[in-house]
């Protein structure tokens, strides 16, 4: 086991430094933000509207429907026709907020993939990718290593025609990805496969899809930031008569004083049948709870690949291990918001319960969750700004320093947001980078 350690660390070590020490070109891309602006589509009301009409026909609706119409409903949801991010959106994610992000996580990648995978294809597949900003870095990081630059393929879950189009321009540059529509799918009748393919502008062949379930099968680096979070969560809240789902009704006429929502939460009669993902421990006093079914089946979908194809897996999101209850909630313009309030034109998130994901998975390794700021801090990310500071211009060495702060400040994103990885448990004693401490930094901080 000692002898194993060392092994591990002494790789971590070389993939460091034949990382940092290849980068000097990549410094150029400071801080990320940018792009197309966002603004409020004239369609919010459209979702509005059919919500409205979908509780006057069949009655009040489960929180999970209410968030999955609002976000991503083909016609109007809130991801599907713009972009959202940015200081020009309504919230700012770590991948956008300082390169040094998506370095550390493909320093991760590499690492793992020499010590567990050496020289065989990966699949670099992302959930929910956004605006493509943590796939750019990966490649770029990846295009350092001669040995696997080209091993590597790009497989990019989105839902979003907007974004996965956002997406295309970012990583194709010039090249024209081919859009395959449905023509794309499969006669399994099960695997609808790519909806859209092309080479990324650093080399390795890109392709999108609608659902994990399409990407194809083979050793794959599943990655999924702020993904888990925007997926429905159904809401419980314990009463005299046990458990009721909270679920969204229309306001009833004595009480429409409030004009700003014709929306407003109600408790179910009675047990509903979410109240079967419901499991509530001895001792666990909580009056709310929140269960997401669809990150559950995500993680569990990653988990069998992981443990029949090969590979690991990231999973980062602000979260808890089941303590906190009452998180749903809405953002826009970066401050709170109603979530019942504007459907459609506000980021509608929940806490993501990382217990209840590890209750769903088997057959796999499951690390952490550990903090942001310990994942960073173990992947040598104070080495890397070092590094970026002393090659900088002056006058960019404010961003470098306030994007490090903004992402590992336990009082910023450095504790809030966690990691968790998935691993084949093929090696029973490995622990993957990141989740303890390699030695050379143990020496480095004495
Ligand atoms: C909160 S954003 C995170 C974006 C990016 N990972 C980042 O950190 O900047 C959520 C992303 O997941 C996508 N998404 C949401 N629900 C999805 C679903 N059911 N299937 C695939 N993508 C989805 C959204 O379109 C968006 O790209």
């Amino acid at each position: 086991m000692t002898c194993f350690k060392t092994l591990k660390c002494t790789r971590h070590l070389s993939v460091y430094a034949r990382f940092f020490n290849s980068l000097n070109s990549s410094t150029c891309c400071l801080q990320h933000g940018k792009r197309l602006s966002s603004s409020a589509s004239s369609d919010d009301n459209k979702v509005m509207q059919y919500l409205q009409a979908r509780i006057k026909t069949t009655g009040p609706i489960t929180v999970a429907e209410y968030m999955k119409t609002v976000l991503t409903s083909a016609d109007a949801g809130y991801y599907m026709h713009r972009d959202v991010f940015g200081s020009k959106g309504d919230f700012i994610t770590s991948p956008e907020i300082s390169q040094m992000f998506g370095e550390m996580l493909g320093v991760w990648c590499v690492n793992e993939w020499h010590n567990l995978y050496p020289g065989q294809p990966l699949q670099v597949v992302e959930l929910g990718p956004g605006r493509g900003t943590l796939s750019q870095d990966l490649m770029r990081v990846f295009c350092q290593f001669a040995d696997m630059k080209d091993k590597v393929s790009f497989h990019l879950v989105e839902i979003s025609p907007a974004l996965s189009q956002m997406q295309s321009q970012l990583l194709t540059d010039n090249t024209k990805p081919t859009d395959l529509s449905d023509s794309g799918q499969g006669t399994d009748g099960q695997s609808l496969g790519p909806y859209r393919q092309g080479t990324t502008k650093y080399g390795p062949p890109i392709s999108w899809y609608r659902a994990l379930e399409d990407v194809p099968k083979g050793i794959s680096f599943f990655v999924g930031h702020e993904f888990l979070d925007a997926l429905p969560v159904h809401k419980f809240q314990r009463t005299e008569k046990g458990w009721c789902e909270v679920l969204v009704d229309l306001k009833s006429y004595e009480n429409t004083g409030d004009k700003k929502t014709p929306f407003q939460f109600v408790l179910s009669p009675g047990r509903t049948p979410a109240t079967t993902f419901l499991k509530v421990s001895d001792g666990d006093s909580r009056d709310h709870i929140e269960v997401c079914p669809e990150a559950g089946k995500s993680v569990q979908e990653v988990a069998k690949r992981i443990q029949q194809q090969g590979g690991f897996g990231l999973f980062i999101d602000y979260g808890h291990t089941g303590q906190k209850g009452d998180t749903f909630r809405a953002f826009k313009q970066h401050e709170l918001h109603d979530p019942l309030v504007e459907p459609g034109a506000a980021d509608l998130t929940a806490d993501v319960d990382f217990a209840y994901l590890k209750q769903c998975v088997e057959g796999v390794s499951t690390f952490g969750p550990i903090t942001q700021q310990e994942f960073l801090v173990n992947m040598g990310i104070g080495v890397r700004l070092q590094m970026l500071l002393q090659r900088a211009k002056q006058e960019d060495w404010k961003s470098l320093v306030t994007g490090y702060d903004m992402l590992t400040n336990p009082t910023k994103m450095g504790e809030r947001f966690k990691f968790m990885a998935l691993m084949n448990p093929s090696l029973p004693d490995y622990v993957p980078a990141g989740f303890h401490t390699p030695d050379f930094l143990k020496t480095t901080s004495t």
